[in-house]
């Protein structure tokens, strides 16, 4: 009842009319979470699915456009198998659970990332929630599984290149507009704000042409404690900055 009343607190103060159409989060923290516990790594993933819930319906809630949330990476992969397993096993089994309400609030499943590299079944788990998410509009939940900036970049580069060199593009009209239309998020709008949790300072290879000018906020809180009222607390923070775009401080207030 108290968090409620909290929460309903923060979100009155939010100015409805400059919310971020976009917000994208790097949910960390959720081995140290669990560790700090006494308990396994994966306890913390498990325990970070009430957060991507509740942060999920907070923001269709306010009336964001796009959340994106950086699920795994591709340097992820790195780390041991059974963590791996246990983190693929997840998404397939947290995806199939959510389908029913997303569906019932809305909101379309979308995702970035190099999906051929997922095992099978989590891969089509999740083309099938994305096919029947489509018609969805209220909210965009775009999950980046096996995404890292450097390789989407890589991509596009690869694209724009083999146009040239099929004389399907000229190299002069390479511009910021087809550059953005190469990459994963082609016809997303850059987020304006983007989240960390679990207290490092870094960008770890996210959305990195994407975040140009985006404000960053970084907080300690860790991804399984991450709940609506951080999520309002970091939009109001937002709604508090000047967002120059390389102007001064006066040419933006005299607009
Ligand atoms: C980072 O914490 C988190 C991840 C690599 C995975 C995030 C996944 C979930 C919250 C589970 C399911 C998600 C969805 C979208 C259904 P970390 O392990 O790097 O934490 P640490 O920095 O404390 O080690």
């Amino acid at each position: 009842m108290e968090k409620e009343v909290t929460d309903d607190i923060l979100k009155a103060q939010i100015a409805l009319n400059r919310l971020p159409k976009h917000i994208a989060i790097i949910m960390d923290g959720n081995g140290r979470w669990a560790q700090i516990q006494g308990k396994a790594r994966v306890f913390g993933h498990q325990s970070g699915v009430q957060s991507v819930r509740d942060i999920t319906e907070a923001a269709a809630e306010i009336g964001i456009e796009y959340l994106t949330l950086y699920a795994f990476s591709t340097e992820n992969w790195n780390r041991p198998n059974d963590e791996v397993n246990a983190l693929m096993s997840l998404l397939v089994k947290t995806i199939q659970a959510e389908l029913p309400t997303l569906n019932k609030n809305n909101i379309r499943l979308q995702c970035i990332g190099d999906i051929e590299t997922l095992p099978e079944a989590t891969r089509l788990e999740l083309l099938d929630a994305m096919e029947k998410t489509s018609h969805n509009s209220r909210m965009t939940l775009i999950l980046a599984l096996s995404y890292s900036a450097k390789w989407e970049i890589i991509q596009a580069v690869k694209s724009i290149s083999e146009k040239v060199s099929k004389g399907l593009l000229d190299a002069d009209s390479i511009d910021e507009a087809l550059v953005a239309d190469e990459l994963a998020t082609k016809g997303i709008p850059d987020p304006e704000l983007m989240i960390r949790t679990g207290g490092e300072t870094r960008i770890s290879n996210f959305l990195l042409w994407q975040i140009a000018y985006a404000e960053l906020c970084f907080t300690k809180v860790f991804w399984p404690d991450f709940r609506k009222k951080d999520l309002f607390e970091a939009i109001l923070d937002f709604q508090q900055r000047q967002r120059r775009f390389g102007k001064t401080g006066e040419q933006v207030e005299s607009f």
